[in-house]
C-alpha cells in the first residue's frame, strides 16, 4: 500500500494488493459475520474488514460479572467496532455494552457493516473523548451517559493519536467512567515504538510534521498508568507487551513509521 494513500488516488496495483488482502478473511471474522450478522458465507468477503476479536482480556471479566458495562471506545472507524459485535453475539446482553466515537458516521457505517440496526439494544454515544475544556467535557453526552457505568473499557488504535499529556487527560476521564470497585479492566491496543517517546506525526493529519504523538513501550505504559493512579487516587496491576503485526506490514513505509514502531498491547486492571 505504499503507493497511493486515499482511494481516490487507488492505482491498479494498490487496487490489486487491497484485494487480495480483503479476500483473506480470518476465521472468527467469517463466524461472526455469518451467525451474528447472517451474512451468507459466500457474501462475508464485500463485509470483511480485518478483527482479532475475543483476545482481548476482558471477555472472561464481563462473563463473571453480570452487571458491569463494556465501553468500545474510539468505537467504529477502521474495523467498526468488531469487538462489541463478538462480545454481543457471546450473548452479552447489549444493554451492558456502549460504544463512543468522535463521528456518528463510523457508528452508521457499523451497523451497515454488521446489518444489526434495529436488532441491538446497545448505546452508542457521541462525543470527543479529548476536549480539552473540563467544563465542555463534564456537561456533554460521554460524560452525562456513561459515568461510572463501565467494568471495562477496550481502547483500540486510539491512544497513539495524542500526545503524552492528552493521553493522560482521555485515560482519567475513562477512570471516570468506569465503576469504582476493583477489577476495573481498562485496556486498549495501538502503534508503539520500542523506544517509547514523542514522533512526529507526518502524513498521519493535517500538518502531521508539527505535531507529536507519544508510542509507547512496555516501560513506558507502565509509568503512565502510574501517573493516573496517582492523578486518580486508584491502584493497579498492568500488563503490556509489544509484538510485531501482520498490520505493521501495511504501516512500514508510511511516512508516520519509524524504525522501532511496533504494535503494543495493555491492560490496566483495578485492584
Ligand atoms: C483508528 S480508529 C480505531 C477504530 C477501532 N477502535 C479499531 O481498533 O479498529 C480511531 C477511532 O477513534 C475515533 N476518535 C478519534 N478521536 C477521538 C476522540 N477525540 N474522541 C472519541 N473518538 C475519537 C475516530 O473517529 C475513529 O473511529
Amino acid at each position: 500500500m505504499a503507493q497511493a494513500q486515499t482511494s481516490a488516488g487507488l492505482n491498479d496495483l494498490t487496487k490489486e494488493a487491497y484485494r487480495e488482502k480483503t479476500t483473506k478473511i480470518n476465521p472468527e471474522a467469517q463466524s461472526l459475520l455469518e451467525s451474528y450478522s447472517k451474512i451468507a458465507p459466500d457474501k462475508v468477503a464485500q463485509h470483511f474488514l480485518p478483527c482479532t476479536m475475543g483476545h482481548m482480556p476482558y471477555t472472561k471479566l464481563l462473563k463473571t460479572s453480570p452487571t458491569g458495562g463494556f465501553l468500545d471506545a474510539g468505537y467504529a472507524g477502521c474495523c467498526f467496532a468488531q469487538e462489541f459485535r463478538f462480545l454481543a453475539n457471546q450473548s452479552l446482553p447489549h444493554s451492558r455494552l456502549s460504544g463512543c466515537d468522535l463521528e456518528r458516521v463510523f457508528i452508521d457505517l457499523g451497523y451497515r457493516l454488521f446489518l444489526d440496526e434495529g436488532t441491538q439494544g446497545a448505546k452508542f454515544v457521541t462525543g470527543n473523548l479529548a476536549v480539552p475544556d473540563e467544563s465542555t467535557y463534564q456537561s456533554g453526552p460521554l460524560t452525562q451517559e456513561q459515568s461510572g457505568k463501565m467494568m471495562a473499557v477496550f481502547a483500540s488504535s486510539l491512544f497513539h493519536m495524542w500526545d503524552f499529556e492528552n493521553q493522560l487527560l482521555v485515560a482519567k476521564r475513562m477512570v471516570a467512567m468506569c465503576e469504582d470497585r476493583p477489577g476495573v479492566m481498562i485496556t486498549g491496543r495501538q502503534l508503539g515504538s520500542y523506544l517509547g517517546g514523542h514522533y512526529p506525526m507526518t502524513g498521519m493529519r493535517k500538518d502531521g510534521d508539527k505535531f507529536k504523538h507519544y508510542w509507547h513501550n512496555e516501560q513506558t505504559i507502565r509509568g503512565f498508568w502510574h501517573e493516573i493512579g496517582e492523578a486518580t487516587g486508584t491502584q493497579g496491576t498492568v500488563e503490556a507487551a509489544t509484538y510485531m503485526a501482520e498490520k505493521m506490514e501495511q504501516t512500514k513505509n508510511a511516512p508516520f513509521a519509524e524504525p522501532n514502531t511496533c504494535m503494543i498491547w495493555w491492560c490496566a486492571t483495578r485492584i
